[in-house]
């Protein structure tokens, strides 16, 4: 179906607030034509600049990419290298365009890991666009949801030891606001790319009930009408959080 059609099919009443993506499988694209694995990461930017277009076309309040995991620092040094820089050159090098949308920056995970470079270019584009009140883009780099679930726990217990929390009162709404995503509504739709049906640390605590999009669609080759897909299959579901289906028809 053309991109015109499937936009057609979208409800434009019903688009999710948010939108997580683990954005999979550039490494595979870049195998398949032969190319060394940072093509695929070349090819990932222009990916994720088109998700970022729809998603603000569309009116989706946050998206919440992840972008390089705690585990990926595990990957061989030379891969490591290539996509901090290129997340540095990358963001650098979208800022204009961010600004001009009003989209705003919101980096998540332990960005004091990221090399100098790369850090101050992404501090800088987070700075930058902190007045914008468009879509949020939430950029998980050196980030998971066991680090960061860790992190709350070391919070709230300094607060606790400080006298500022009695340990009887802490909420699901405290551990909210102590996660790396503070502020940020839980995703209503996740979609992971590239065929692999798992969740590697990504948002543990945000995604309880959320929708799960699975496609083997490699990232790289992930096109506004997939995306358009994504949404259209997500509006078809019914979110029923523990309730009958009769319940929520007659809300
Ligand atoms: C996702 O693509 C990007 C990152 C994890 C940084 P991969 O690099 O994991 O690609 P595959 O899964 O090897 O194809
Ligand atoms: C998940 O992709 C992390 C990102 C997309 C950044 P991986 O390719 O690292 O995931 P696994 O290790 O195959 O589960
Ligand atoms: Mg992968």
């Amino acid at each position: 179906m053309s991109l015109d059609a499937l936009l057609e099919n979208i409800d434009k009443s019903r688009i999710p607030r948010h939108v997580a993506i683990i954005m999979d499988g550039n490494g595979r694209w870049a195998n398949l034509k032969g190319q060394p694995r940072s093509a695929g990461h070349a090819e990932g930017v222009t990916a994720v600049h088109r998700a970022t277009e729809f998603s603000s076309d569309l009116g989706i309040e946050y998206l919440t990419l992840y972008a390089f995991s705690t585990e990926n620092w595990n990957r061989p040094q030379e891969e490591v290298d290539t996509l901090m820089e290129l997340i540095g050159w990358a963001i650098e090098r979208e800022l204009p365009e961010l600004l001009a949308n009003n989209v705003r920056i919101r980096l998540i995970g332990d960005i004091a890991r990221i090399p100098e470079s790369a850090r101050m270019r992404l501090l800088n584009a987070e700075k930058a666009t902190a007045h914008c009140t468009g879509l949020t883009l939430g950029m998980c780099l050196s980030y998971s949801a066991r680090w960061e679930i860790t992190e709350a726990a070391r919070r709230l217990a300094r607060k606790a030891l400080d006298g500022e929390i009695s340990p009887e009162d802490i909420s699901e709404a405290d551990i909210d606001a102590s996660l790396a995503t503070a502020g940020i509504p839980d995703p209503d739709l996740l979609i992971r790319t590239g065929g692999e049906e798992r969740i590697s640390n990504f948002l543990l605590w945000q995604i309880a009930y959320s929708e799960l999009y699975f496609t083997p669609i490699l990232w790289p080759d992930f096109g506004k009408e997939a995306y358009a897909e994504a949404i259209i299959d997500f509006q078809r579901r019914e979110r029923r959080f523990g309730k009958t289906s009769a319940q929520i028809q007659n809300q």
